[in-house]
């Protein structure tokens, strides 16, 4: 896409208390290829090959810009290190709903609370700044960690892709979660607009 057709919707940054939200550059693209280089990340998330730098080149230049879209990149405040990606996709501001993805790809960085604080910074967008009504996700059945994060993030579950997913051989169930605005206003102990009470 040429560099003044682009329209980056959402802040270039987004600060949180031990993370950033960092717009993602061409310069991320290393990073984010050897965390897809990994197969169990790969499994983890459903994405079938690693991605060529040609590959990566090309994606990047596809979405970038791309106003269905908010794409960052995950920095630890401790070491300003990139350690993984995050983001609203398939924004459809027309029926106020999107989709959304966290990847901590540094794997020694998970379990510390920053998927978490990148999930809760994009939401807060999504439904505070954005007006979105709903946000999804779709997770690997086996993926008991993603799972449970989204949990605690306050997605609930919709429903199953009965074997929506195929892998190593097999195929695996896709779970579909959302968070609905109220919900979510809800467990942050917020009023939820709906007035009087
Ligand atoms: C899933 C992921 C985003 C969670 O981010 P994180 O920074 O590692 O997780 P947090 O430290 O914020 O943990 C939040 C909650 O997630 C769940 N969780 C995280 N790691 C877990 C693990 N290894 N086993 C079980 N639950 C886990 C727990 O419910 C945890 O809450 P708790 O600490 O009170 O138990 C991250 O581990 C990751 O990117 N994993 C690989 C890629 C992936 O699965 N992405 C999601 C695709 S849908």
């Amino acid at each position: 896409m040429p560099e003044d057709e682009r329209q980056h919707v959402g802040p270039r940054f987004i600060m949180g208390t031990d993370i950033t939200l960092r717009r993602v550059t061409r310069d991320d693209l290393p990073h984010i290829r050897r965390w897809l280089d990994d197969s169990e990340t790969r499994a983890l998330i459903g994405a079938a090959v690693p991605m060529s730098e040609e590959d990566a080149a090309k994606w990047f230049e596809r979405v970038d810009g791309d106003p269905s879209r908010i794409w960052y990149v995950i920095v630890d405040d401790e070491d300003d290190s990139v350690i993984g990606e995050a983001g609203l996709l398939r924004l459809f501001p027309e029926w106020r709903t999107t989709d959304m993805t966290v990847i901590v790809g540094e794997k020694e960085r998970r379990g510390k609370g920053h998927g978490s604080e990148a999930g809760r910074l994009l939401l807060d967008l999504a439904f505070n700044y954005l007006g979105l009504h709903r946000v999804a996700i779709g997770v690997v059945g086996f993926n008991e960690a993603a799972l449970s994060f989204w949990r605690k993030l306050g997605f609930r579950e919709e429903g199953v892709q009965r074997d929506g997913y195929f892998h190593d051989g097999a195929f695996h169930d896709f779970v579909m979660m959302s968070v609905l605005e109220d919900d979510w206003r809800e467990q942050q102990g917020r009023p939820v607009g709906r007035g009087g009470q």
